[in-house]
């Protein structure tokens, strides 16, 4: 089956979502995401989006605190344009019906997170995610100049160079899409293409990421030619709830936001060893103090102690978390919990410009999967949807340009499965996945050596090898 749209959005959290709903004003949208609308990372997003909306605050520090964070790798005109398009961004979602948490007169009520130096996050209560995914999933499902195709995955990009003839630069055209359901893959065409497919936290053993983090957005722009950068930034989240039915369950930074401490199992803190903001140092800072004190002990987790602020607080701040707790034995407001980090952030991922566009004409991309130059070596907390809502913003209004365009989509050719064959044994591809996610958590994690990377380079050949020979 061939489809042609105005648009093409690969993926349905916050960016490929508000792209999306703008979009749909100058054309038609096709939306095409792997599973349900609403599973996306966004929606396990329990801290917020930093903007600056206090008196006490100012874009410079919040500029200045970002680019501590990324250890001085942040593009800063990047890094302005970001913060300074914030308060609109976030205002926008406000007008469109998102409810955020107030404080006692009114306003947004602005939470603490590590690496700021300013209350700055705004949140609706420790399930901001949920939020936003019901205002934007809610806004795309009654508009009916997007067609959405759920349990779809995109597996290629159609790019002239390959599908139809030499071009300089090349061109996407769209994707091929397979259907989950009947596993038929239709072409997909588009005057411009939106990659919103996220990151790549679930190719780590150990990850706060929804399985649908496979990073296949990447991996497509990749072997379609574009450029990519800084995939070696891998942000590890600190605190993950430590139980094995938890599933890396994460505990927001805003707990410790709060006045949360980092302890041992003896009960001694550490984090005064680490570095002067203690437990609100950058995350990638905190992440490999407990890294080094979990290798030097033998322990399989450090505690968060959060009791000092008392039940009623905890309750009401963090009730999600606390639920979620609760069900798993450990009650936060009696006892500190068990914790350890986890893969969480993708902070490489598809180059793109100041305006989403990457190195392959019409095509795009915006939010996790990108590389914009904002985050440096790693993202301050909860820049990460403040990211996606700007750039999803900027790529809409050059996207809609190509729309405009007279000239049309060129034919393309239908999929074409060459030699490859099915896997009967899916035990094979669970091995092969399960193999990664080991040597990635081992070999590629929180800290890393050269040996330990060439021991990964060499497994990885391997089944690349395998995986050829095998389909
Ligand atoms: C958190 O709530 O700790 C996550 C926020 C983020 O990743 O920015």
């Amino acid at each position: 089956m061939e489809e042609r749209f105005d648009l093409l959005v690969i993926g349905s959290g916050i960016a490929g979502l508000t792209f999306a709903i703008k979009a749909s004003r100058y054309g038609h949208v096709g939306l095409v995401t792997k599973r349900g609308i609403g599973d996306s990372t966004t929606r396990y997003a329990q801290g917020g989006i930093a903007s600056v909306f206090s008196s006490e605050d100012s874009f410079e520090a919040h500029m200045r605190d970002t680019i501590e964070a990324g250890a001085g790798l942040c593009h800063e005109d990047v890094v302005r344009m970001v913060i300074e398009d914030g308060p609109e961004r976030i205002r926008e979602l406000m007008d469109w019906g998102a409810r955020f948490s107030t404080g006692e007169g009114g306003g947004l009520d602005l939470a603490m997170e590590g690496g700021h130096s300013r209350r700055r996050i705004v949140h609706a209560g420790d399930i901001t995610g949920e939020e936003l995914v019901r205002v934007l999933t809610g806004m795309v499902r009654e508009n009916p100049s997007i067609t959405l195709y759920e349990n779809h995955i995109a597996i290629d990009l159609i790019t002239h160079r390959k599908f139809i003839g030499r071009v300089e630069p090349d061109i996407c055209w769209g994707a091929y899409v397979l259907d989950r359901r009947d596993n038929s893959i239709h072409t997909f065409l588009a005057k411009a293409t939106i990659l919103a497919t996220g990151g790549a936290g679930k190719v780590y053993l150990y990850t706060s990421n929804p399985d649908t983090a496979t990073g296949d957005g990447i991996a497509m722009a990749y072997r379609a030619g574009a450029e990519v950068a800084n995939m070696e930034f891998i942000q590890f989240h600190p605190t993950c709830l430590y139980h094995p039915q938890a599933k890396s369950f994460l505990i927001s930074e805003a707990v410790r936001g709060e006045g949360a401490v980092l302890r041992l199992k003896s009960g001694e803190t550490f984090m005064e060893r680490y570095h002067p903001m203690k437990e609100l140092a950058p995350r990638d800072i905190v992440a490999r103090a407990i890294d080094a004190e979990l290798k030097k002990r033998g322990d399989e987790y450090v505690l968060l102690d959060i009791t000092h602020r008392g039940a009623d607080f905890i309750k009401k701040r963090f009730p999600n978390i606390y639920e979620r707790c609760l069900s798993f034995g450990f009650d936060m407001t009696k006892e500190p919990i068990p914790v350890v980090p986890a893969a969480h952030y993708t902070c490489g991922g598809v180059l793109t410009d100041r305006d989403g566009r990457t190195s392959i004409r019409r095509l795009y991309a915006i939010g996790e999967v990108a590389c914009t130059g904002l985050h440096g070596a790693n993202r301050l907390a909860s820049n990460s949807l403040l990211e996606a809502l700007v750039f999803s913003h900027r790529a809409y209004l050059k996207a809609v340009e190509e729309v405009g365009d007279p000239s049309p989509i060129p034919p393309v050719p239908a999929w074409d499965t060459g030699g490859a064959v099915d896997s009967d044994e899916m035990v094979v591809v669970t091995h092969n996945w399960d193999e990664i996610r080991r040597f990635m958590w081992n070999y590629v994690g929180i800290v890393r050596s050269d040996r330990r990377l060439q021991r990964a380079k060499r497994r990885i050949d391997l089944l690349r090898e395998e995986i050829r020979e095998d389909y």
